[in-house]
């Protein structure tokens, strides 16, 4: 089975990241989701729990993607997965100094594993979650950027702050 490995921190995850969720689960037998459980982001609006469900209930139609919590190295669990693939997705030419280095450095850790980008639409080019957490924040309109189950958790965490 062919497997690939999709990791972020996704706080919350967007129709950006679903967008690569759709194509990369398209063309492998299955995608895991790897959620990373400890980054070195600041405080993360989501917990790790709250994050899971989002991701579960995003992909529910999608059968072969699974959602799986690590806190290890990325290469550890891709191997840990039987997965040689990591799928990162580029949107703007601002994230490859980035993603250079960091698939860089998977490979010096495991050069069994390979690094695969994929680009998003380009209706999704300029959000990330701290873009629409930000938006959300000063009570801007963020629903065509995000899930449904998102956008109304994203409003409860709001108006409980
Ligand atoms: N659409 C919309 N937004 C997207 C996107 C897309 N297609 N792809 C990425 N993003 C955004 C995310 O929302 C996020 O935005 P934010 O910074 O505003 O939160 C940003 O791009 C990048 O986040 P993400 O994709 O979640 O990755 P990350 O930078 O948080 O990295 C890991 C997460 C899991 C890849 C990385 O921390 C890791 O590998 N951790 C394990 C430990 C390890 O092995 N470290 C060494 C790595 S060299």
């Amino acid at each position: 089975m062919n497997k690939a490995i999709y990791p972020g921190s996704f706080d919350p995850v967007t129709n950006g990241h679903l967008d690569i969720i759709a194509r990369a689960s398209s063309i492998f037998d299955q995608l895991i989701i790897g959620l990373v459980s400890e980054t070195n982001k600041k405080n993360s609006l989501f917990s790790i729990t709250e994050r899971e469900n989002m991701l579960i209930e995003a992909t529910k139609s999608i059968p072969n993607v699974k959602v799986k919590i690590f806190n290890s190295l990325l290469v550890d669990f891709a191997k840990k997965n039987n997965s040689k693939t990591i799928i990162r997705g580029l949107r703007a030419f601002s994230d490859y100094e980035y993603e250079f280095k960091m698939s860089l450095m998977n490979r010096n850790l495991d050069d069994s594993i390979v690094t695969l980008f994929m680009m998003p639409h380009q209706s999704y080019t300029h959000i990330s979650s701290s873009i629409v957490k930000e938006v959300s924040f000063f009570n801007g309109d963020v629903e065509n950027y995000v899930p449904k189950y998102v956008y109304e958790k994203l409003k409860e965490k709001i108006e409980a702050k």
